[in-house]
């Protein structure tokens, strides 16, 4: 991640230092990061003069002593907090006092991080998505001190690198990872209930909901025993929220060491190309989520109950000033590839639907985890139902 934020940086017209404590790491670093901008150059994504400039305005340093006169330090050394913290700890007496201290953490709570400052305030998130050079979408997170100069800053900095930004409270996984909580774990609930079948539930999400890829493949991307690790870490921060509480059939994957694609089989045997078939050729419909045929009947279908509690976990981070709703269904889009903002698909399926089918999932199970969002609920109580009735989430100028 370092060496393409690096990339970024110097593109975007600041000088630009790069560390690693090792010196293999740090030369492999900067050749990633120059060959990145060759490439963008070679592809005619940049003039060749650009590239070269960019180049020019990038270096290695092998003293963490060099970045005295930064202003700001993006740190993507790896995920662990005694790590950060020591190096918050050095940078706090190198740095000046103006300059602003960013960190890449994906699962980290930033608020924790910035206790290894000596001034937390002038610490952010700068959550990039893999791969940083390609990938569109910058999330800044304002940590519990974080002051507004250094989140302007973190913010300006991405728009000069040609992201779009959008803004987040600290807490689990922030906006984007947390608003997609669901579309794994719902999926590994509808499993462990024998709905569906693994191909099936990814068929339905790819075909019907117009997901480039199913949640089973996703996680097998991944890595389960990483997202298990996820899984984890937002249930212990939360403090047990039922919505995230791990799932035991990832649990049991993790334990027969099927990890997903890196070890050659996870939810699907990669030791046959393709590792599935190819989906028919079909129009998504996914305004109208029905009951998937090959799925056993039951409260809501697949691609129904999966979006649904994706758009409740939406609401839920509305509701606690997560981010605006603008800002979920960018981040869900650009960060996630979603086919569409969760908000705005909600307010096109009709939110006095979307909370049917929750209160129908909660009459079933009993379980907290269907609870709606009262954010979901309110807008439902004051008439605002969507495109149809001119408002929901969002506000439309004229019902269609
Ligand atoms: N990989 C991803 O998809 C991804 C996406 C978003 C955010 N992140 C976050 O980015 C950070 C780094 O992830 P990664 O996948 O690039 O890890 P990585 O292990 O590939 O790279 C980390 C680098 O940091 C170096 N390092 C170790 N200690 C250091 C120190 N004290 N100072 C400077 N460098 C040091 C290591 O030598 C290594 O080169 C993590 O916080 C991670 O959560 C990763």
């Amino acid at each position: 991640m370092g060496s393409g934020i690096a990339q970024l940086a110097c593109r975007s017209g600041a000088r630009t230092l790069l560390h690693d404590p090792i010196p293999d790491a740090l030369q492999r670093g900067l050749e990633r990061a120059r060959d990145g901008l060759q490439k963008e150059a070679a592809k005619g994504r940049l003039a060749q003069e650009e590239a070269q400039a960019a180049i020019e305005r990038l270096a290695a340093v092998e003293d963490l002593a060099a970045f005295a006169p930064c202003e700001l330090v993006i740190e993507a050394v790896p995920e662990r907090l005694d790590l950060k913290h020591d190096l918050y700890r050095q940078l706090s007496e190198i740095v000046s006092e103006e300059c602003v201290l960013a960190s890449n953490t994906s699962s980290l709570l930033v608020t924790a991080i910035a206790a290894g400052a000596k001034n937390p305030e002038r610490v952010v998130g700068m959550h990039f998505f893999n791969p940083a050079p390609i990938m569109r979408l910058l999330e800044v997170v304002a940590g519990e001190q974080s002051d507004e100069r250094a989140l302007a800053l973190a913010h300006a900095t991405g728009e000069a690198m040609g992201k779009t930004v959008i803004r987040a409270k600290d807490g689990p996984g922030f906006l984007v990872n947390r608003c997609n909580r669901p579309f794994g774990l719902e999926a590994l609930r509808l499993l462990q209930e024998g709905i569906a079948e693994i191909e099936t539930i990814d068929r339905t999400m790819r075909v019907e909901g117009g997901f480039r890829m199913g949640p089973f493949e996703l996680m097998d991307l991944v890595g389960i025993d990483t997202g298990l690790e996820i899984s984890k870490s937002f249930y212990e921060q939360s403090f047990g929220e039922p919505r995230w509480r791990p799932s035991p059939i990832a649990a049991r994957y993790v334990a027969a060491g099927r990890y997903g694609r890196k070890s050659g089989r996870g939810y699907y045997d990669y030791s046959s190309d393709p590792y599935r078939p190819p989906d028919p050729n079909h129009d998504p419909n996914p305004n109208q989520p029905g009951a998937d045929a090959e799925a056993r009947p039951a409260a809501g279908g697949v691609l129904e109950r999966i979006v649904c509690q994706v758009i409740n976990e939406c609401a839920f981070a509305l509701g606690e000033g997560v981010g605006s709703a603008q800002d979920i269904d960018t981040g869900m889009t650009l960060g996630l590839n979603y086919p569409r903002g969760p908000l705005a698909w909600a307010d096109e399926i009709g939110l006095d639907h979307v909370l049917a089918v929750l209160d129908g999932l909660w009459e079933e199970y009993r379980e907290e985890r269907y609870r709606p969002a009262p954010a979901l609920r309110g807008l439902v109580r004051a008439g605002r139902l969507g495109r149809t009735s001119g408002a929901g989430f969002f506000a439309y100028d004229a019902a269609p």
